[in-house]
């Protein structure tokens, strides 16, 4: 087992499924970890959980809501205050709602929690990241980006709306950022990669405030792989040294694989990257 002693890690939404086992993980890798997640009786409860269980006393909880971009600013100058360093940036909060929800700061729900944070989080976080380098970034995806379609003129999809279709697409746009942006930290030190976890038995799908998706995720929970399995690639990307140089590339099951031909269409991930940032307003990057 790779050794993280030192290590200081933000996994983001690490109260349930993956991210939860990933903590685990990697707590028993002696990492220093930090949890980010929205409310902090679950957040507290997964904490003492992982605590007890692994005997690292290392691991802080800090709370952010990922769907508000404030919120996140916030969250991100608190932590630059309180640590020196950051070694390990796991984007890995993600959810799906199946009616079309607004954030209170004008944005569609999905697309502010599973794209817009990663993006806001990591900028935020990137002088850190590269002062603390060999560092490396995480980006969790979803094999469902395949059938993902990025429409720069209906980005916050206000036409015809589907939970599953907004997924995709938003999980589309994890994929060609990171692309986009472990060409831009080329030279720097810094890594960024995305990854697939498999199809997961986790609360993902459970409240997004349908019946039917909640009894078609009861139907499906046979073909799913455990959270601790599909944590098993997210903890490879943190820990091993074989993959310490690797940038720009996704992972499914430990291994680099390729993903759909529009993912990695540079001239739609630039007009992308530039749209994200004209949209939460970043002047520099
Ligand atoms: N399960 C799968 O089959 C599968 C497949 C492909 C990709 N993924 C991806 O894997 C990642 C982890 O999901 P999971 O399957 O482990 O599901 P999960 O058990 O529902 O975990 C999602 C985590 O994200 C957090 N989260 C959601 N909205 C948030 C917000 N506004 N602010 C802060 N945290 C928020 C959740 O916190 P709360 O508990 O407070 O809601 C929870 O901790 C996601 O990015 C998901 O898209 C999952």
């Amino acid at each position: 087992m790779d050794k993280m002693t030192g290590k200081i890690c933000i996994v983001t939404g690490s109260n349930s499924g993956i991210g939860k086992e990933t903590v685990l993980a990697l707590s028993k890798m002696d990492a220093t970890i930090v949890m980010v997640v929205r409310d902090k009786t679950r957040g507290e409860k997964a904490q003492t959980e992982i605590i007890r269980q692994t005997g690292n006393k290392n691991i802080e909880l800090m709370i952010c809501d990922l769907s508000s971009m404030d919120s996140i600013r916030r969250f991100a100058e608190e932590f630059k205050k309180t640590y020196a360093r950051l070694d390990v940036l796991i984007n890995n909060a993600g959810a799906v709602f199946n009616k079309r929800q607004v954030t209170p700061e004008g944005f569609e729900r999905t697309l502010a929690v599973d794209y817009l944070a990663p993006f806001l989080l990591t900028h935020e976080l990137l002088g850190l990241l590269k002062s603390s380098a060999h560092s490396r970034i995480i980006n969790v995806s979803s094999g469902l980006a395949k059938k993902g379609k990025i429409d720069l003129d209906d980005f916050q999809s206000v036409k015809n709306y589907s939970g599953m279709k907004v997924y995709s697409n938003v999980k589309l746009m994890l994929m060609m950022y990171t692309y986009e942006l472990a060409r831009r930290l080329e030279g720097t030190g810094v890594t960024a990669n995305v990854l697939m976890p498999g199809f997961v038995a986790t609360n993902l799908g459970k409240n997004s405030g349908s019946l039917r998706s909640s009894i078609m995720f009861r139907i499906v929970r046979p073909m799913q792989i455990s959270a601790k399995k599909g944590a098993e690639t997210s903890v490879y990307l943190a820990s091993s040294e074989d993959i310490k140089a690797v940038s720009g590339k996704c992972f499914s099951k430990k291994k680099i694989t390729t993903t759909c031909p529009e993912s990695y269409e540079e001239k739609l991930q630039k007009l992308l990257w530039n749209k994200t940032r004209s949209l939460l307003d970043i002047v520099t990057q």
